[in-house]
């Protein structure tokens, strides 16, 4: 099946105060898992699944994104007068993964709002959201799944993922129905970080969107919800029992780098399973966790 081309949107204009001190300069979309920062992985992952039109929503430290996703004129000559071709590719990789825009969004008002920010720049067309720093690993497909469901039905299309309910007050959670495919649910509703006792599922909201253009207008309307922010969720709520809402169940790897211990986890699991930097880390890998 042949989808659309979409564009992309990239929140990265959060505060990232669970990451302070290293957050104070720098955004924490740009703390290195392994050798690249968290985005470019997001950005990698918006090209493999066809997506060849970016647009970053930054914060305040924005340049350190623009920059990252900028050419170099004096470094890159630098490499290629040392004849280094394989660290000058490994530079120039990021600026010509696909045509990457950006927008502030001034305040960090929460993601409801950094997705409002996007409206210019996609118009009235269905978009891809995927949050700056959430990973999902490139050997388990979810975009691509996920852009297919809504080419297929033309509805606004959540990743879902079971977490335990000892968790579960961190995230969105929806309240579903199962359709005829195991791996894709009808979303009835969400609640923006429930306290267990009250979350409708296990079901947790990752940071993977594929939405309709509704969702602006929606998201122009919506009042500062949990946390005193405007809230993506609450959109999308309004969109479940209006125009209808379905889950796409993921049921990979995946790494919240926005959280000390994923982001641990990522780096370790990622070097781990590299060519260039398995052999030399599994070993003691094994050593130092016999030691625990
Ligand atoms: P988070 O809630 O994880 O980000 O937002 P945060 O507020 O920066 O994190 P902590 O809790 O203070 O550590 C999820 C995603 O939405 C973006 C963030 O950058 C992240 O990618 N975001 C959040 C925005 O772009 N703008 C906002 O106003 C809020």
């Amino acid at each position: 099946m042949t989808s659309p081309r979409i564009k992309a949107v990239i929140p990265a204009a959060g505060l990232g105060t669970r990451f302070l001190p290293a957050t104070k300069a720098m955004p924490k979309e740009m703390l290195p898992v392994v050798d690249k920062p968290a985005i470019q992985y997001v950005v990698e992952e918006a090209v493999g699944a066809g997506i060849d039109d970016i647009l970053i929503i930054l914060g305040r430290n924005k340049n350190n994104i623009s920059n990252h996703f900028d050419s170099v004129p004096e470094l890159e000559n630098t490499l290629r007068g040392k004849g280094d071709h394989e660290k000058l590719a490994r530079v120039q990789a990021s600026t010509e993964l696909a045509d990457i825009h950006f927008v502030r969004q001034g305040e960090p008002k929460g993601l409801g709002h950094a997705v409002l920010r996007a409206k210019n720049h996609v118009g009235d067309a269905t978009f891809a959201v995927l949050l700056g720093d959430d990973l999902i690993d490139e050997r388990d497909p979810l975009l691509t799944t996920m852009i297919a469901e809504n080419a297929r039905t033309g509805l606004t299309v959540i990743a879902l993922m079971e977490v335990d309910p000892e968790h579960i007050h961190l995230y969105g959670v929806a309240e579903v129905e199962p359709t005829d495919n195991p791996d894709v649910v009808r979303v009835k509703g969400l609640v923006e970080k429930p306290k267990r006792e009250d979350a409708p599922s296990n079901y947790a909201v990752i940071g993977r969107y594929v939405l309709t253009p509704q969702v602006f207008d929606i998201l122009a309307r919506t009042a500062p919800g949990k946390g005193g922010e405007i809230q993506l969720t609450d959109a999308l709520q309004e969109l479940a029992v209006t125009d209808g809402v379905l889950g796409v169940v993921f049921h990979g790897r995946r790494y919240d780098t926005g959280d000390k211990v994923d982001y641990i986890k990522a780096i370790v699991q990622l070097a781990s399973d590299r060519e260039d930097l398995g052999p030399a880390l599994r070993p003691w890998l094994q050593e130092f966790a016999a030691q625990l």
